[in-house]
């Protein structure tokens, strides 16, 4: 475990970077905190290495990898960005944006970070930490979020190291994650833009960069997902989680947002408020680790309450939904 704080980058001469660097080069896996949730890095041109990813996680190979990088000139070494895709990525990078378009022919990056498709999907985060790793390592860095496939994302590097400890060389701790939801997904590859996975950006913000509206992803969603959207089951705890909920049933725990609290609440074996304020950036930050929380409170299920879906709302729904969904 290297603890950094990521308001500042004294760790670019310290030996704990060349370290994360070489377990980086030699193919293994690092945890590593973005902005939006705790990363699962692996060198993105390694198959073997992404591999190891795959394997970490338990996740399908179909579903591809972001691959992050440090600037938009190291992007497009690997993507071709059309006028849309840079206005987008010159308007939000560094940030929580992932771009999909078309993949460069001469890109190293390994079929298997790709899942063999001929779009990549690019990433320049805010955090500093992730950025100064691809720059150090000279080469993109693919990274899921750091949970176990199928469950909750971890915001805070406790929750990395619980669900993956045993598969990482390194956890790096940076505190909790500061959007606390994954990236906003859009997929420049044909004439619409299409917004893949709801996420710290909100929808309005890009559709006025670009002056036109989001669409939805093309095709049928359940032969070849483009984005975890498509795995309906996803987020998951391990209690089962019940939407709108509109009072507390006995045994439940509350999944709260703003105020009122809904009929029953005090009997509810646990609470967490997203937001009591009804803030919609403070509930994105906190709903990843809230569900966790409410998780290990031995509850036979937790109720939810409704959350507009404004702004960051929309991430969150989106969230909520799949971590309510039907199990296989
Ligand atoms: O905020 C985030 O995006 C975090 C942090 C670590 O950067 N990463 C993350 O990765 O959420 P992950 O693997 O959990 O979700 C990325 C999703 C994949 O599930 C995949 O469906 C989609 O991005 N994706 C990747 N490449 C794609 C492609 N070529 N076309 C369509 N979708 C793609
Ligand atoms: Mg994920």
């Amino acid at each position: 475990r290297w603890t950094i704080d990521p308001n500042t980058r004294n760790w670019m001469a310290s030996p704990e970077l060349t370290a994360a660097v070489r377990d980086l080069s030699d193919g293994h896996l690092v945890a590593v905190p973005t902005e939006t949730v705790y990363g699962l890095a692996a060198d993105a041109t390694s198959n073997e290495a992404c591999a190891a990813i795959f394997t970490a996680k338990g996740r399908p190979r179909f579903n591809p990898l972001i691959s992050h990088v440090e600037s938009l000139a190291a992007a497009e070494k690997h993507g071709r960005f059309d006028e849309r895709a840079r206005a987008l990525a010159e308007a939000f990078w560094p940030g929580a944006l992932t771009l999909v378009v078309p993949k460069r022919e001469d890109s190293p990056v390994c079929d298997l970070a790709t899942a063999g498709l001929d779009t990549i999907a690019l990433r320049v985060p805010s955090a500093a930490i992730m950025r100064d790793l691809a720059a150090a390592s000279g080469r993109p860095l693919a990274a899921p979020s750091a949970n176990r496939s199928g469950r909750i994302s971890a915001t805070t590097a406790e929750a990395a190291a619980e669900d993956l400890g045993a598969s990482l060389a390194l956890v790096i701790d940076g505190g909790a994650t500061p959007v606390g939801v994954e990236s906003t997904i859009i997929a420049l590859v044909d004439d619409k833009a299409r917004l893949l996975r709801p996420g710290g950006i909100a929808r309005d913000k890009i559709e006025a960069v670009l002056g036109t509206p989001l669409f939805a992803p093309e095709g049928n969603a359940t032969a070849a997902p483009q984005a975890p959207g498509m795995l309906t089951s996803h987020y998951a705890p391990n209690a089962p989680l019940r939407l709108n909920a509109a009072d507390v049933r006995p045994g439940e725990a509350l999944l709260a947002f703003g105020a009122p609290l809904p009929e029953g609440a005090e009997q509810a074996v646990a609470i967490e408020n997203l937001s009591p304020r009804g803030d919609m950036v403070e509930a994105a930050t906190r709903l990843f680790s809230a569900l966790r929380r409410l998780d290990g409170a031995g509850a036979s299920g937790i109720a939810a309450m409704p959350i507009p879906e404004a702004g960051l709302g929309e991430a969150i729904n989106d969230r909520l939904r799949r971590a309510a969904a039907p199990r296989d």
